[in-house]
This record gives structure tokens, sequence and C-alpha cells, in this order.
């Protein structure tokens, strides 16, 4: 008779140890790409499947976790949170996502409804509010995760990315092409990632003996109206910068759309690099250059950092590291070139 693989199944098939495995599948912990798509394919393969029913038995809980995010129309978060729900659903759990828009009342009120509805815990993307971070972990009683903003100072556990590295790669590149004129469009000053991003910046600029220009350098708020707004301050008054840096990719086809209707080409004109490597970045005309963010695998950790948290309060709190990594598309190239990257979309 046809026998159900086990996780052992899998473990054995893909030469590593169950640990691994619940890492991989779990998100837990970071496992390097070659034992990662070994496990993977091994899962693929055997067709298996975690025994959902039994754990959900064991559970005592509801069986539902919390995420609240600032903005569901960003596919930044849909693909993030696409990560909870796949390591949320491999473990029986249902999610509850609420979006709310980055307004502090919103938060309180779904931190609320959540406690109401008796999640066993909450991941909070990006929410602005130190207050509500802490206020979260009190007003609710249950676990809270982080991501995108480190909880370690709070003894919160989190899931983070180094924007700052993020940022420099994006610089370095525009740079390499040989670039001096980069303007940049950056995020909200009460966002810890944008600030990383604009550290990046000024400091790549320093470093290749760039003075800083400020009129360079216009706030944006991560919608792609804000990255249509800049082009007109950022192209004013003859000021024509070769490059530009926007610290994410929605921001980046506001930009490029802005640019375009002033005639302007990319990136034979100006060369663009984004920031998140969302699905569509791809499929943008030309083909965005941005730095990826591994949007599923944080996800998948924080629910893993979660449930390890429902499962163990007395874990110390711990703070994943995950790096950003610059994918060159046909946004960019030298100043003056006539023809883009050479689109293999290659990482770096
Ligand atoms: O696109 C949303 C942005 O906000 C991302 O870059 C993320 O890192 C956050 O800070």
């Amino acid at each position: 008779m046809h026998r159900t693989a086990t996780m052992k199944d899998v473990a054995r098939k893909a030469g590593v140890s169950t640990a691994t495995v619940s890492h991989v599948l779990n998100g837990t912990r970071p496992v390097g790409s070659v034992l990662r798509d070994r496990v993977r394919q091994a899962v693929a393969e055997l067709g298996y499947r975690p025994n959902f029913i039994a754990r959900s038995l064991r559970r005592k809980g509801s069986g539902a976790v919390g995420v609240i995010l600032i903005d569901d129309t960003n596919p930044f978060f849909s693909e993030s949170t696409r990560g909870v729900k796949d390591a949320a659903l491999e473990n029986g759990y249902s999610v509850l996502v609420c979006n709310s828009e980055g307004d502090p009342d919103r938060e309180n009120e779904f931190l609320e409804l959540l406690a109401e509805k008796q999640v066993e815990g909450v991941i909070l993307f990006n929410v602005r509010d130190s207050n509500l971070r802490e206020a979260a972990g009190r007003r609710l009683a249950v676990p809270v995760v982080l991501v995108d903003r480190d909880g370690a100072s709070r003894g919160m556990d989190s899931v983070v990315v180094d924007h700052y590295a993020g940022g420099m790669d994006a610089m370095e590149h525009l740079l390499s092409l040989g670039h001096g004129r980069i303007a940049c469009i950056a995020g909200p000053s009460n966002s810890t990632p944008a600030l990383l991003r604009l550290r990046a910046y000024a400091n790549a600029l320093r470093r290749a003996g760039i003075p800083y220009d400020k009129s360079l350098v216009y706030r944006g708020d991560f919608r792609s109206e804000s990255g249509y707004a800049a082009i007109p301050f950022l192209f004013s008054d003859g000021k024509l910068p070769t490059a530009l840096f926007a610290f994410n990719d929605l921001m980046a086809f506001g930009a490029i759309t802005a640019l375009a209707e002033r005639g302007l080409r990319i990136p034979e004109d100006v060369s663009v690099v984004g920031y998140d490597d969302i699905l569509l970045s791809s499929f943008f005309n030309p083909p965005l250059t941005t730095v990826a963010q591994p949007k599923k695998e944080m996800g998948r950790a924080a629910f893993g950092l979660l449930l390890d948290r429902i499962n163990d309060e007395s874990l110390p709190a711990r703070s994943l590291r995950m790096n950003a990594r610059l994918v060159v598309r046909k946004s960019t190239a030298s100043p003056g070139a006539s023809k883009g990257g050479d689109g293999s979309g290659c990482m770096r």
C-alpha cells in the first residue's frame, strides 16, 4: 500500500537532518540555497504534505494568527504575506490580514479586533509607530513578531533585511556605470528601512567624492504617485540627473512614467534602480533593475518565529537577518549609452 511520506523521508532523500527540513519549511533559520533546493525538490518528489489535521488537533488555541500591514495595494506586502500564508497553511493555521494604511488609530482598532478574534499571535509588517509595537505585546498578550523593524532592543522577535547593504549595492551599481549625478526618491522619514537606504545613498556618494546635493533628494511615501510627483522636482531648472535611485519599485514605476511623458528614455537618458523586486518589475517596460528583498522567505521566517514563540514563550527573543541583492535588468546603463543592460536579470 502507498505510504504517506514523512519529514524523515524528506530528510533522507535530501541527505539532510530533519531539523534542516523543518527550518526550510518553516523558515526558522536561514538555510543555504543548495540545501534549500534539495529539500524543496525532495518535498515535491515525495509529495510530502505536513499533517495539518494532526497539528490542529494537538493545538489548543484558535488556530488563527493576525497580520497587520500598511498598504495592501503594494505587492511588496502581498508577496511577503504570501510567505506567511504558505507557512501557516502547512502548520494548520489560518491568517487574518488587516490593512492599516499606516494610520495608528486603525492599527489600534485592528489590534483590538484581532484580540477579540483570539488570534494566537500577530505579525506586524513595517508598522511605523513605535509605541504601537510595544503596545501590541502588552495589549494583546500574545506573541508578536516584527517584520522589517528590528525588535532586538525591545526583546521582541523580528525579521530584518540589511537595507544599508542593499542601498549600497544599488549605488555602487550606478557609480560603476559612470553616473555622477544621481537623484534619489527616498521613503518616509519615520521608516527605518528608508533611512538606512538614504544613509547608504549619502555614504556611497561621499566615498565616490561626489558632494551630497539635497536638491537631488525627494521625499516620497512608497507609492507610485509620489514617484511620479518627484520628477518635476528632481528634473526642474535644467537639473538633469543621469540616474535615479527610487527606494521602492512602485515609486520607480511612477518616476519612469513621468520621465517618459517628458520624452526622456530609460536607460539612454536616465538610468533607474528600484528596491523590492516585486513580481511586476521584471514585466515592466523596461524591465527594472532593482534590489530584491527575499519577500516570501521573510514572511515564512516571521511565521516560523511566531510559531516557536506560541509553543514556547520562554524562548529568548530572536532577530533573523536577511540580505537583499541587486538584480540587474534593462533600466540601467552607462550615461549616454544607447542600450540597456543585457536583460539577463543576473543577480549580484
Ligand atoms: O515597498 C514598501 C517598502 O516599505 C519596502 O521597501 C519595505 O522594505 C518597506 O520599508
